[in-house]
């Protein structure tokens, strides 16, 4: 029995020599030292032993135990250690290392253009209306005066979402929805996204934006709209800017023009970007209807007022020389960083 237990002292120190993990070590100490362990199964045998023999087997048997246990102690101690240096040297930081760069955010080109726009509008003491890109068609059309099967309806590709809901084809139905709730004077610009289904090409996407003017009030007349719009185009595109109204008809404003400001690249006398016209068309404008005024219970005898709506898209085109609408829309990094 002697030998048996200098035995699994001689096997278990081999083995302890060769431990490389934490988990090998305890799979060494259950195989010798616990419960079903070679030496506990030696032990179990003692009662065999004669009683002269028993504390003298018995003795070397608990010395090879705590010996073992204090290896197995240290073991554990040394392989800790070993691990928690592996550790920090693969986590290791060298604080040295130039950073890594990171982009800067920029504003797209269209809400570079956007924000100006409404600080000129802001500034004369409009404010920001906002209303729904899915849209009842009443608000859309019906309210504006293009009632089902109106002409109109047709040069706007609809999205239908269904026969009473549309996505909005132009900011004009939020001038419903202000005027509904809110009572006169009114002076609002309304900038947004707008839904046609048109396939997309170099000056057209089914997506796009208009900012949308309503002035409501006592005595407005056709003198304030012409007077804003031009002090709108200064403050936009410089003092020289002049702008011309040419007739034009929308279903929701009485009379309706198109509004044209003097090209700001050749000053009027012609060039490629306003092909050869000197003008170029920025936006419809017009008195509102006064059946459009009756729509939202606003009296027409009263109160009038005056509108008008712009594209977005074309308006930064021009000012950056941009020739394709949908760089606007790709997010391609090299285009968006530029501005
Ligand atoms: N909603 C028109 C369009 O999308 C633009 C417009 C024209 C808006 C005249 C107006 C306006 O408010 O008075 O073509």
């Amino acid at each position: 029995m002697k030998e048996q237990l200098n035995a699994i002292k001689l096997n278990a120190e081999q083995e302890l020599n060769h431990i490389s993990s934490i988990q090998a070590l305890e799979n060494v100490r259950v195989k010798y030292l616990g419960k079903k362990g070679e030496l506990t199964s030696v032990l179990r045998g003692m009662g065999s032993l004669s009683p002269e023999e028993r504390p003298v087997i018995g003795q070397l048997a608990n010395q090879i135990r705590s010996y073992l246990e204090e290896k197995i102690e240290n073991a554990k101690e040394v392989l800790l250690k070993k691990e928690k240096q592996e550790k920090l040297q693969r986590e290791v930081i060298d604080v040295t290392m130039p950073g890594k760069r990171r982009y800067l955010g920029k504003k797209h080109p269209l809400s570079i253009v956007l924000d100006e726009i409404k600080e000129i509008f802001i500034g004369m003491g409009f404010e920001i209306a906002e209303g729904p890109e899915v849209e009842l068609d009443y608000y859309n059309f019906e309210a504006l005066n293009i009632p089902k099967n109106h002409p109109a309806r047709d040069a706007q590709d609809t999205f239908y979402v269904n026969e009473n809901i549309v996505l909005r084809t132009q900011t004009s139905p939020v001038q419903i929805r202000v005027m509904e709730k809110q009572k006169p004077p009114i002076r609002v610009i309304s900038p947004g996204r707008v839904y046609r289904s048109d396939a997309v090409d170099a000056t057209h996407s089914p997506v796009f934006h208009q900012v949308e003017g309503l002035v409501v009030d006592k005595n407005v007349t056709m003198g304030d709209l012409k007077g804003t719009l031009e002090a709108f185009a200064k403050r936009l595109y410089g003092e020289e800017a002049k702008v011309r109204f040419r007739p034009h008809h929308f279903p929701f404003t009485e009379p309706s023009a198109e509004v044209d400001v003097s090209c700001f690249v050749c000053g009027g006398s012609g060039c490629r970007v306003c092909k050869g016209e000197g003008w170029i068309e920025i936006l419809g404008a017009g008195m509102v209807h006064p059946k459009v005024l009756k729509n939202c219970s606003i009296d027409p005898e009263e109160y009038s007022g005056f509108a008008f709506g712009m594209g977005l898209e074309r308006i930064v085109m021009r000012r950056f020389n941009i020739d394709d609408l949908r760089l606007f829309f790709e997010n391609d990094m090299r285009f968006l960083g530029q501005f």
